[in-house]
């Protein structure tokens, strides 16, 4: 079979896993694989080379994609749909293996409706993919997270200091809560709940009071109502650190780790997450499953139809937050 493969919207960790992945998985049944740069932009602008096994010789372990990335959703520009269905001609494609978060495959789920032969897998540091419980390159997140908190106790404690860290985490908060629980933070602001200040502060407070002499707070960047999200007035772990520091009088540092959290090699757990998602995508389309989303579990790889990423953002299951709501203050 010729099968076509692109990574779309926001890099993480474990896409290249996955193309390699993939791509190993249709050599052996004798497919041809057509790179796509840049996400649906370069299937809509035809920008492709093949792919081969030799290509994805010693990428198992980096970071980032060797196809390259981008946010392009082909129904929003002018003959984006049309100009799509013209290279999967072109190609002779019998299928597209479409690595993205919501925005990209949910462009694919509308491109699938129309007829497109789409198998997804889904990849995202926020975990929010509905229909599967894991996402490539959020342990990686969760992992650079902890780390970083880690380091953040012990400077914190050195100085007395309230450390507040943001994490990514727009509508959802995946990263905020298990980087919260695994790093051992002490409140937690996420795009769940509101964040009630005063008790935020009599909260890091009470734990001072108990001896410790020092705090971390994890902060979603879409705590606070989402209210900081690009905003030029600063992020919601800047509103979150001065307000602390305003109603505790402790000394407050904040550290927003941003991309940091998307770079970097593979956690060996997402590259064995993706490389299942690879091969599983591959076996799907040899079984002309399409219009599918590869979810794996932990002893099962399913396939479910694609249109669930439309359902929205997969929420933190209760079960989580409770966890989170015992070992911390929010
Ligand atoms: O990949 C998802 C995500 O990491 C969000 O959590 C974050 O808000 C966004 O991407 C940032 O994307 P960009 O690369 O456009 O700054």
């Amino acid at each position: 079979m010729r099968i076509g493969l692109l990574t779309g919207g926001g890099d993480c960790a474990g896409l290249n896993a996955a193309i390699r992945a993939a791509v190993r998985a249709g050599s052996s049944y004798g497919d041809e694989f057509v790179g796509f740069h840049h996400g649906w932009r370069g299937v809509v602008e035809d920008e492709s080379s093949t792919l081969t096994t030799s290509d994805t010789k010693g990428i198992l372990q980096n970071g980032g994609t060797i196809l390259r990335t981008a946010g392009f959703h082909p129904h929003e520009h002018e003959g984006g749909v049309a100009a799509v269905m013209q290279t999967v001609e072109r190609h002779q494609l019998d299928a597209l293996i479409v690595i993205g978060g919501d925005g990209t495959l949910d462009s694919a789920n509308r491109l699938a409706e129309l007829g497109v032969p789409i198998v997804g897998i889904a990849k995202t540091i926020d975990n929010d993919v509905a229909g599967t419980s894991h996402c490539i390159g959020f342990d990686t997140a969760v992992a650079t997270a902890v780390e970083a908190v880690d380091r953040l106790q012990t400077t914190g404690e050195s100085h007395d200091r309230l450390m507040v860290v943001e994490v990514m985490g727009r509508t959802v908060g995946w990263l905020a809560v298990c980087t919260g629980i695994a790093g051992g933070a002490d409140a937690l602001c996420l795009p769940e709940l509101p964040t009630d200040f005063d008790e935020l502060a009599k909260a890091v407070m009470r734990h001072h009071d108990a001896g410790s002499t020092s705090s971390v707070v994890v902060v979603a960047e879409g705590a606070l109502g989402g209210a900081f999200l690009g905003s030029p007035d600063g992020s919601a772990g800047s509103m979150v650190s001065k307000e602390l520091a305003q109603r505790t009088g402790y000394e407050t540092r904040l550290t927003v780790l941003g991309h940091v959290q998307r770079g970097g090699p593979p956690t060996a757990s997402d590259r064995l997450l993706a490389t299942r998602c690879g091969v599983s995508a591959v076996d799907a389309v040899h079984a002309h499953r399409f219009a599918t989303l590869v979810s794996i579990g932990d002893n099962s790889a399913e396939i479910v139809s694609l249109n669930v990423v439309s359902s929205g953002a997969r929420p933190v299951p209760e079960t989580l937050l409770r966890v989170a709501r015992t070992m911390t203050a929010w």
